[in-house]
């Protein structure tokens, strides 16, 4: 059975560095009340006409130059994956802008899992990996959320910055496998608590209802909390029992960055200690499908992460979405 080796990992964020006092000249808020309710300090906000895809494509290209450096030659990448819930097309999909900057000749496609993206292309890029479809892929996890939200509702605008994530996982043939457990998780029943609507157009000839849409972010914040609380603990704890594992074999636990006191909550119910806990949500706020790679990627580079390790990974967003996954990274990434 093949295996799976995560070869790179890279990132971009976006340029405008946006303090929680900046926010609060333009609107009725407070550094103290998103501090002390969210952790975040300052977030990242891209500038006028850029997208999803020009953060993408920059993360990309970063990453690719970084396997060049090793020797790998970009060309055998295989396929593209692209987690994006914020593009600025409905089609094509950011994989094919991407495509396209990188001059790489292989299918492409998005799927949107919202802040879950990441994990959920982990799951995929596994899978067509083992099958053998597939060798060597690009993920890249890219989100402007901030060209989405509602900047009169002073309850979301405040949580999200943009960024974007690249990691680049081939086959192995040694029975390596740096993705060793996953799990992915939906709940439909509960798709109304962050919702993003698309704005579309009937035909005139068929009978349309009035309704005004609004292209933003609705986000039901405490049912999102509860939601969290409620499932990601115990799912954690199956998982590592499935990997045959304990906390104790894991040497860092990434959560999605999406409030700090949700991080703080899950590494509580763990009974993870502090310094294995990852969060850099003071600085970037939630980056949606980017958030894990970027705290990945810049946790190692500070030396907070100390490599090789093993990584509990967990993510939930939009849908909801939800998915934890146990990996491990060499000295070389
Ligand atoms: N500044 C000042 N006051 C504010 C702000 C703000 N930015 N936002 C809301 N308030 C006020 C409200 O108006 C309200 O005032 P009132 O009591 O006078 O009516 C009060 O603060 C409480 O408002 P809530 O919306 O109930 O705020 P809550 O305490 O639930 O905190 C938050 C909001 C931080 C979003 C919280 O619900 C939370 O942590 N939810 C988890 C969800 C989350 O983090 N989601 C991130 C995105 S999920 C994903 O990644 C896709």
């Amino acid at each position: 059975m093949t295996g799976t080796k995560i070869i790179a990992l890279d990132y971009e964020v976006a340029e405008n560095t946006i303090t929680n006092n900046d926010l609060a000249r333009v609107m009725d808020t407070s550094d103290e009340w998103i501090t002390t309710r969210t952790g975040i300090k300052e977030r990242k906000i891209i500038s006028g006409d850029l997208t999803s895809t020009d953060l993408g494509i920059k993360a990309a290209q970063k990453v690719v130059k970084r396997v060049q450096k090793k020797g790998f030659d970009p060309k055998l990448i295989d396929l593209i994956l692209v987690a994006c819930s914020a593009p600025e097309d409905i089609y094509p999909s950011v994989s094919c802008y991407i495509q396209k900057a990188l001059e790489i000749n292989c299918p492409c496609f998005d799927l949107r899992a919202a802040c879950t993206g990441f994990i959920y292309s982990l799951n995929v890029a596994k899978a067509f990996i083992k099958s053998g479809i597939y060798k060597n892929i690009l993920i890249v996890a890219t989100d402007t959320t901030t060209k989405y939200t509602d900047w009169s509702d002073r309850s979301t605008c405040v949580l999200f910055g943009d960024g974007a994530g690249s990691a680049i996982i081939c086959a192995d043939n040694s029975e390596n496998d740096d993705i060793i457990a996953l799990e992915l998780m939906t709940d439909g029943s509960v798709a109304d608590y962050i919702t993003l609507k698309a704005q579309r157009n009937a035909s005139p000839l068929v009978e349309q209802k009035k309704t005004e849409i609004k292209p933003f972010i609705n986000m039901k914040g405490r049912e999102v909390y509860k939601f969290v609380m409620q499932l990601i603990p115990q799912k954690l704890e199956e998982l590592l029992s499935k990997a045959g594992m304990t906390i104790d074999d894991i040497d860092y636990f990434v959560p999605h960055q999406s409030n700090q006191r949700m991080i703080d909550a899950l590494a509580q119910r763990l009974k993870i200690s502090n310094d294995k806990v990852i969060s850099n949500i003071e600085k970037y706020g939630n980056m949606s499908a980017a958030s894990i790679i970027v705290a990945l990627r810049e946790g190692i580079d500070n030396n907070k992460i100390k490599l090789p390790a093993k990584f509990l990974l967990s993510a939930f967003g939009a849908g909801m979405t939800a998915g934890n996954a146990v990996i491990k990274l060499d000295k070389d990434i």
